[in-house]
């Protein structure tokens, strides 16, 4: 069997996804759930983007020590140097470097001609060698490349220091067969190609990502480059769960295997959607709600007398499991701080019996208490802990078929002074939310709300999305309460706040 390293995006292309963004302890968290996945390298960000983005990796590559933390960097000098700066401390402190090759990018993107690409590539990877232990380079917009031009910008940088290579199709455009033939020729034709380890980075504009990145593997590349969910720049990248699968599933075919532990794949999709708002589509692969869900009569009747009648996979071999009722109010700590456990969440000692109060008061109030509460709440709370420049203090909300919905807020501000305002709209959530702005003084625009119930019942807890545009910003957040309303306010307070933190503790410094 063939080895093959997963080399996970998500913090770092999956987070550039359109209304994607996380705060520190939420990419941490899901830096931990990769660690537990058992990934070989996190992409954990674009230092130089932002102070932000620097301190969070630079946090991750501090935290995990299972697998490498690595961050991006452009062939510049001062991104290296920002990278650095945050990976220092990891334990194996790698940079991916990238520069454009297409003609199309060095002509109106760069602005430069081969030679000078080869130059700049060169340079890079000549200082980011001095520093780190491993460098990636990547050619981005690869496989719209001149491939003769592609072979010798790859000797180039392989002579300089780079130990793997990465062949992006940045914008989703070639198909299984022609990437594998460009695996193939740069086999042919690259005189040192077999001193580095070469790598795949598929985007999914012609759903091909996954197909491309399997081409890949039997072409020769040892690593594949994804996110969890597919999530990603427009239309996402490699779905790596998907991939591992396919790859566990098919090993009879494609002989090779990834390192995961592929009994964390459901809760690691699970944490990202949550934190990334991402919902995940119902009928996707591997993890949406009914990959495993047979309707038809006559597959009923097969799986219900031999399963691989049309169950190619287990639901257990990633990780779901049927026991979804588990606790409720006469549960103790001790049960509860169990439960967590089993679902992959540890918990400090100082934070456990906040957490356990928030737990009974829910409980109090629903009668069952799911995992998927258990988890909701976990997360709802990890994000109260997070800088809140406002803080919701009560709601109070009106509605009659022939009346005017109104609202009234008190909220607390950054220097904890009350806050209070009314104000009414065409509906309760209108209300609420024009109320909300008033309390503040930026503009905000809503441009994107949903509400989702976490889990079945009428009494199921309700998580609410949003995305706005808020002092010039593009926002998300999200909020979970009992109630409806209560969760809306709360997300778009998370949203607001995030702003304001970023505002006040990061200002990018280039665009991603
Ligand atoms: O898609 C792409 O080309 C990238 C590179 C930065 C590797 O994400
Ligand atoms: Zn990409």
């Amino acid at each position: 069997m063939q080895k093959v390293k997963i080399f996970d995006t998500t913090l770092r292309d999956g987070e550039q996804s359109a209304g994607v963004n996380l705060n520190m302890s939420e990419k941490l968290e899901i830096a931990r759930q990769l660690e537990r996945l058992n990934v070989d390298i996190i992409e954990a960000g674009f230092p130089a983007a932002s102070p932000g983005d620097l301190a969070s990796v630079r946090e991750i590559a501090r935290t995990i020590k299972g697998c490498s933390v690595t961050g991006l960097a452009r062939a510049v000098i001062s991104d290296i140097d920002a990278a650095w700066e945050a990976l220092k401390e990891g334990a194996e402190p790698r940079l991916h470097t990238f520069i454009a090759t297409s003609p199309i990018h060095r002509e109106f993107k760069l602005k430069q001609s081969k030679e000078q690409v080869i130059e700049t590539a060169v340079s890079s990877v000549r200082y980011a060698a001095s520093k780190f232990a491993v460098v990636q380079w990547s050619a981005e917009d690869a496989c719209r490349t001149e491939l003769p031009f592609l072979a010798e910008i790859i000797e180039q940088v392989i002579r300089a220091g780079a130990q793997v290579i990465n062949i992006p199709d940045t914008v989703g455009y070639i198909t299984p067969e022609e990437y594998g033939n460009v695996f193939k020729y740069l086999y042919e034709h690259v005189p040192s190609i077999n001193k580095v380890e070469l790598s795949t980075h598929c985007h999914d504009d012609l759903g091909l990502a996954v197909a491309n990145s399997l081409a890949a593997v039997q072409h020769g590349a040892r690593q594949v480059e994804g996110t969890i969910n597919g999530i990603g720049e427009r239309a996402g990248n490699t779905a790596l769960e998907e991939l591992a699968v396919a790859l566990h599933i098919r090993k009879d075919y494609f002989q090779a295997e990834t390192r995961l532990n592929l009994q964390e794949i459901s809760r690691t999709s699970t944490l990202v959607s949550k934190l990334t708002g991402m919902e995940v589509p119902a009928n996707k692969a591997v993890v949406g709600r009914n990959a495993f869900a047979h309707e038809s009569g006559i597959h009923q009747d097969g799986v219900l007398k031999e399963k691989t009648t049309y169950e190619i996979i287990s639901p257990e071999l990633v990780g779901y499991q049927n026991n979804s009722m588990v606790l409720g109010k006469h549960s103790g700590r001790h049960a509860f701080r169990n439960r967590l456990k089993e679902l992959g969440i540890e918990v400090q000692d100082q934070e456990i019996n906040r957490l356990f109060s928030v737990f009974k008061e829910t409980a109090d109030r629903k009668k069952e208490m799911t995992d998927e509460d258990l988890v909701a709440i976990v997360l709802e709370e990890g994000l109260s802990k997070t800088e809140s420049f406002y803080e919701l203090k009560s709601i109070q909300v009106q509605y009659g078929t022939n009346q005017i919905p109104t609202a009234t807020v008190t909220l607390s501000g950054s220097a904890n002074e009350e806050i209070q305002e009314a104000g009414t709209g065409a509906g309760s959530i209108e209300a609420l939310y024009n109320t909300l702005e008033k309390c503040m003084n930026e503009t905000i625009d809503l441009l994107d709300y949903r509400i989702q119930s976490v889990g079945a019942g009428r009494d199921a807890l309700a998580q609410v999305y949003v995305k706005m545009k808020c002092a010039g910003k593009e926002t998300s957040g999200r909020g979970l309460a009992q109630d409806v309303l209560e969760a809306s306010a709360k997300a778009y307070l998370n949203a607001v706040n995030r702003v304001l933190y970023m505002k006040e503790s990061a200002e990018p410094i280039v665009s991603r």
